[in-house]
């Protein structure tokens, strides 16, 4: 049974399914999770929401005194306006009960748009010096000098705190990165997407900077590896790949004798060309085998590789990267490269995703200058529960309102035959609020391209 409790009556071992008040308010990137440390539960205390709505089927109950609430009130609570409903045809499709989450006030929009772009100011600035100093260690390292590895710390510490402010800005702006500056910014890249990444993992705060110091250092062995062989285009001779793939043993060398690097900026230089199924190198180490850190930086690293213009290709979108990676099998820890996607906001063609406007989408493609916006066909009322005409909406990823909330599950809603469902809307033509460059065919494309040479 759902119960709305107060922040005072929050326990360990509750299970939270949904927060009150402003979505921005809550403390936890994620939806439903059980609280389990005292950390999470100071955090929740510590808040500025309103309530929070416990689900006692799934973890320990209110105690006496808490009044229950149904999820028709829960839903009321906190909904926002839904767009585009006017006018639409409603049919009744079977849907379960559900909740939407708590959505921002119309006056945080305008508030969360300067931060967005006064963010942006500071984050160029940021990568600036990170590429300048990053620069600087590959330079030393050529020269055979040790990694100055207090200086890493300080460059991630401010990427953090960049990301802390708003995870989208500095993170959008590096990969627009120009083809002759990639090596120095894609560890700035990495670094940002290890962070991000880690913080929606809700690590600790040293591991989360220990992640982001492995991003920058992960890719410091090519100083052994020509400049010719790394922006040659078109494909590598057997010795050239040889070459290409001792960057890892040769920049674990390295980081060895470099004092007060972390462990895990060892281990992720020496395994983020690995692979899920065995197949990567230089140990062909699979599944369990490989650590958290190894499997997230091998996603952290090929997302940022092929949304950057290359030598010998031109960028894809987050979409189409996404959509490309999720269908390459035995590459990434799948469940993990679902956590990537929702760290990003970035969901792969075919996603089922929850708007702020109250209505169930399927991505679609993306768009925009920089094609960083998502293209959503929205197609269901969760409050109606009922099936809508579709509409396509390209959401920027600054945008308050609508936004995507966040990846949604086919099951809890019973659609009993989703696969179906999802190629009926995708087939249809929906009216346009965007011009999505869809990303079904330059996917494929994409696939069929399939980066052999992805993130070396
Ligand atoms: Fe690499």
């Amino acid at each position: 049974m759902l119960v709305r409790i107060e922040l005072k009556d929050v326990e360990i071992g509750m299970f939270v399914h949904a927060f009150e008040g402003s979505w921005f308010d809550h403390p936890f990137w994620r939806r439903y999770f059980r609280v389990e440390t005292q950390e999470q539960l100071d955090r929740i205390r510590n808040s500025d929401i309103d309530g929070i709505i416990i689900d006692d089927a799934r973890g320990r109950g209110p105690a006496d005194g808490c009044e229950p609430v149904a999820p028709t009130q829960i839903w009321r609570a906190g909904r926002a306006p839904v767009s585009g409903q006017a006018g639409s045809k409603a049919k009744r499709v079977r849907a379960g009960g559900a909740l939407a989450p708590p959505q921002s006030s119309a006056d945080e929009a305008p508030r969360r748009r300067a931060g967005y772009a006064g963010e942006c100011r500071r984050a160029k600035r940021t990568i600036e010096r990170s590429r300048a100093a990053v620069a600087d260690m590959f330079d030393g390292a050529r020269l055979g000098r040790a990694v100055e590895v207090r200086r890493m710390v300080q460059l991630a510490s401010a990427i953090g705190a960049s990301i802390e402010r708003d995870s989208r800005a500095l993170i959008n702006l590096v990969r627009l990165k120009e083809k002759d500056e990639y090596t120095y910014l894609h560890s700035v890249a990495v670094c940002a997407l290890m962070i991000n990444f880690a913080r929606h993992l809700e690590l600790g705060p040293q591991e989360v900077e220990d992640m982001g110091v492995a991003g920058l250092l992960h890719d410091v062995g090519k100083v052994a590896v020509s400049d010719q062989v790394l922006n040659k285009p078109g494909g590598l001779s057997k010795k050239e790949m040889r070459s290409v793939r001792s960057h890892p043993v040769a920049g674990h060398r390295l980081l060895a004798s470099s004092p007060g690097a972390p462990a895990v900026a060892l281990e992720l230089c020496l395994r983020h060309h690995e692979k899920i199924d065995g197949t990567g190198y230089p140990g062909g180490l699979k599944g369990d085998e490989l650590s958290l850190a190894a499997r997230m930086g091998a996603i952290c690293d090929v997302y940022d590789a092929v949304t950057s213009n290359r030598p010998y290709k031109q960028a894809w979108t987050p979409c189409e990267a996404m959509t490309a990676m999720t269908q390459w099998e035995g590459h990434f820890d799948p469940l993990l490269l679902d956590r990537f996607a929702d760290s990003l906001g970035i969901y792969a063609v075919g996603t089922l995703v929850r708007l702020s406007t109250g209505e169930l989408g399927i991505v679609v493609g993306s768009a925009g200058e920089a094609d960083e916006d998502v293209v959503v066909r929205s197609f269901f009322d969760c409050a109606m529960l009922a099936e809508i005409d579709p509409v396509d909406r390209a959401i920027a990823p600054s945008a308050a309102h609508p936004r995507i909330v966040g990846r949604d599950s086919p099951s809890f809603w019973r659609f009993d035959d989703w696969e179906r469902l999802r190629a009926r809307i995708l087939t249809l033509a929906a009216p346009n609020e965007a011009s999505p460059q869809t990303a079904g065919a330059a996917a494929d494309a994409a696939i069929a391209n399939a980066a052999v040479r992805s993130g070396s």
